[in-house]
């Protein structure tokens, strides 16, 4: 598989903060796969999706997209067209109706307004909720798994080359979260999009994942197949993680899905 991103030795170090929220980290993220990115909180998962599409700016390291540095692109076109990005907060306008909290995505890539019309409806299709019921509907109205699918359809709204996707599931029940899993696993398969996806959830990780990145404390712990991350463990932070994170799921059933 051809390289899509790649962190060199990046760093992050917030003004008024002593220590580094990300340290000295490299990554490659290939064309088309699935990459989970799972840690404790404040491990760094936010600060590094947020440098991967230049929202932050790394204090040290570079990032290349398709093997050119990110400062060589126009960030918020890049922003706008190559990255969809599914906040950790869903993030949806609150008096805008669920119709246009998507098609303002679509406006800023300036498409045309009746492809957005249409646009708008094959996204909802997409995602399963019926165009006709929730088109003029406003955030408030919608359940918060409801809303997690809106936050999924806008950012494939611009129909980008990679998704980020910060613990998009984050609040929900067991049984919408598997849903969704399903719809999101279902939505690669189809659009063959390049995915990077961060959560807490080391099942969620297996089920979603090609490979599993594990951080800790700005850094990362591994990078390798779920099945190398189980059989292999580099690190006894990585060790205790699949231990006590997996309990009695039985993570192997995840393996069907092909591993690179
Ligand atoms: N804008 C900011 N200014 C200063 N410090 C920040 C800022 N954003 C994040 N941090 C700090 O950087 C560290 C990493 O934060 P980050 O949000 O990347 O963690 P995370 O792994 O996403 O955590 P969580 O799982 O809780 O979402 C934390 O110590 C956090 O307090
Ligand atoms: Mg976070």
């Amino acid at each position: 598989m051809r390289v899509l991103l790649e962190a060199i030795n990046i760093s992050k170090t917030y003004p008024e903060r002593t220590s580094p929220s990300i340290d000295d980290l490299s990554l490659t993220i290939l064309k088309g796969e699935s990459l989970v990115i799972i840690g404790s909180s404040g491990s760094g998962k936010t600060t590094l999706l947020k440098m991967l599409n230049g929202l932050v700016e790394p204090t040290s390291g570079s990032i290349l997209i398709h093997g050119k540095d990110i400062k060589s692109y126009n960030i918020s076109d890049l922003r706008r067209s190559f990255f969809g990005y599914v906040f950790q907060k869903v993030g949806l306008f609150p008096h805008m109706t669920i119709k246009d909290n998507i098609k303002i995505v679509l406006r800023l890539a300036k498409k045309p307004e009746k492809f957005c019309e249409e646009q708008v409806r094959e996204l909802l299709d997409l995602i399963r909720l019926s165009p006709d019921l929730y088109l003029n509907r406003f955030p408030h109205e919608l359940s918060g798994g409801e809303q997690q699918r809106v936050g999924v359809a806008r950012a494939l709204a611009t129909d980008s080359e990679c998704l980020l996707m910060d613990e998009p599931f984050g609040a929900l029940d067991a049984v919408t979260r598997c849903e969704l899993q399903d719809e999101i696993l279902r939505l690669k398969k189809k659009l063959k999009k390049t995915i990077v996806f961060v959560t807490h959830d080391i099942s969620e990780a297996f089920k979603i994942g090609d490979r599993i990145a594990v951080m800790q404390d700005g850094k990362l712990e591994q990078i390798s197949s779920k099945e190398a991350i189980c059989t292999a463990p580099e690190t006894h932070f990585v060790e205790q993680l699949v231990q006590t994170g997996l309990g009695n799921v039985n993570f192997l059933d995840g393996f069907s899905g092909g591993i690179h």
